[in-house]
């Protein structure tokens, strides 16, 4: 078998047998095919698709490329995971608010991949917080305060780690079978015995189209199942940003208000509805909508936050933190972006929003706080955005792309719904 004429099969739309996606995968991990040759391997796959079994074939052999994590010893553990959308902190807030209804969060989470960032770069923006659990710590923290969220382990899905970066630098992010492998991958790797995936669709996802969505949903809850965990899928909408703070520190900061009681209603609805399904999958009640009324208590009284900070505590970080939000995520120079006629704002270019904000963080520090979203009204001169940079000389250029991804109209535009179809799984 050589690596050539699996690209070359692949290039010309042949099927790979599960034998060549394992001498693939495996000469991935161990350096023996060179990054050009992967590289070349993602396009191909970008142009002709892979089949439903070389798409299960792939997943399993990322997943057994490193260590499989045995969470057998706490009963009913569930993870999550978002495809990946603009301003999507919702891991910070659900992973402790459904460990707070008692379902153990065990969670693996990963950095920045195009246009968006990722869960563990905004963690890290709490001075202190360790990110790099090994699998002892992370089991452990689980079993003794019910949550944990962590990057995977250097033993952990290596292949997806080389495979990640590779499609990151290659354009090929954006291909349904390659983001099912590599997001189950993790899963199955992770251990948890359910799994509650959060589709994104929309212009600011990897997947704007809704049939495509839906086809990368029912890909990975087959996946999931064939691998004997329950799982479900929720397409929602990812067309603007989620909430409004866009950039690693300020994302954590608002994950923080609406843990405090605060945040923007987009994301408090998302991260209600996220978490219900994961306490329904978890057993801990016998519908998704009991659980969001346990859920809406456990905000109230401040058991979730306590959630947040004792996962923080554990991981080493700074709680006082958690106490003064607003600051995370702080720079030194900031601009506004004012409306350049009066009007509501008709739409969000989410991915405009986030390229933006990745060109202005820089050290889990600055990005975007949107103060208007769609559907708001706003008058000529008003603030629309806050951009915020240690860099002054980025800021200018980023007021124009922000103020040319928000479009303003004379009438208000047709709410869209959160949830796009019925569950998934
Ligand atoms: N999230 C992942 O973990 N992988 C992808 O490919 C896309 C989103």
């Amino acid at each position: 078998m050589n690596i050539v004429d699996i690209i070359r099969k692949k290039r010309d739309g042949e099927r790979l047998s599960a034998e060549e996606i394992r001498f693939l995968v495996k000469g991935i991990v161990r350096g023996e095919v060179e990054d050009s040759q992967a590289g070349a391997f993602l396009m191909a796959v970008y142009f002709s698709g892979l089949s439903a079994e070389e798409t299960s074939a792939l997943t399993m052999e990322m997943a057994e490329s490193g260590d499989m994590l045995d969470l057998s010893a706490i009963p009913g553990t569930v993870d999550k995971h978002s495809t990946g959308g603009v301003g999507d902190k919702t891991t910070l807030v659900v992973a402790p608010l459904a460990a707070a209804a008692g379902v153990p969060v065990a969670k693996l989470s990963g950095r920045a991949l195009g246009h968006t960032s990722g869960t563990i770069d905004r963690l890290e923006s709490i001075p202190g917080l360790r990110t790099d659990l090994s699998t002892e710590e992370f089991i452990a923290q689980v079993k003794s305060i019910g949550v944990a969220v962590s990057g995977q382990t250097a033993r952990l899905v290596p292949a997806d780690k080389k495979i990640y970066a590779l499609r990151d630098k290659t354009a090929t992010v954006e291909v349904i079978p390659l983001i099912a492998a590599s997001v189950m991958s993790k899963k199955l790797a992770g251990g948890a015995q359910s799994i509650l995936l959060d589709v994104k669709c929309g212009r600011g996802a990897f997947v704007p189209e809704l049939e495509r969505a839906k086809q990368l949903a029912e890909t990975m809850v087959k996946i999931g199942k064939s691998a004997g965990r329950k799982t479900r899928a929720l397409v929602t909408a990812m067309d603007q940003p989620l909430g409004r703070a866009v950039g690693e520190g300020l994302e954590m900061g608002e994950a923080v208000e609406t843990l405090r009681g605060g945040g923007p209603a987009d994301f408090l609805e998302l991260c209600l509805l996220v978490a219900s399904h994961m306490v329904y999958l978890g057993g801990k009640s016998h519908s998704p909508e009991s659980a969001r009324i346990t859920l809406e208590r456990l905000l109230g009284s401040g058991a979730a936050l306590e959630k947040l900070r004792q996962m923080v505590s554990a991981q080493g970080g700074d709680v006082k933190t958690l106490e003064r939000p607003e600051e995370l995520g702080r720079t030194r120079h900031q601009a506004e972006v004012r409306a350049p006629k009066s009007g509501y704002v008709q739409r969000i270019d989410a991915r405009a929003i986030g390229d933006t904000a990745r060109s202005l963080v820089n050290n889990h520090t600055g990005g975007i706080l949107l103060e208007r979203k769609a559907g708001d009204e706003v008058i000529s001169g008003g603030t629309l955005a806050v951009l915020l940079s240690d860099d002054s000389g980025k800021l200018e250029e980023a007021s124009v792309k922000v103020e040319e991804a928000l479009t303003i109209g004379e009438e208000p535009p047709k709410p869209t719904p959160l949830l796009l179809c019925p569950p998934i799984g």
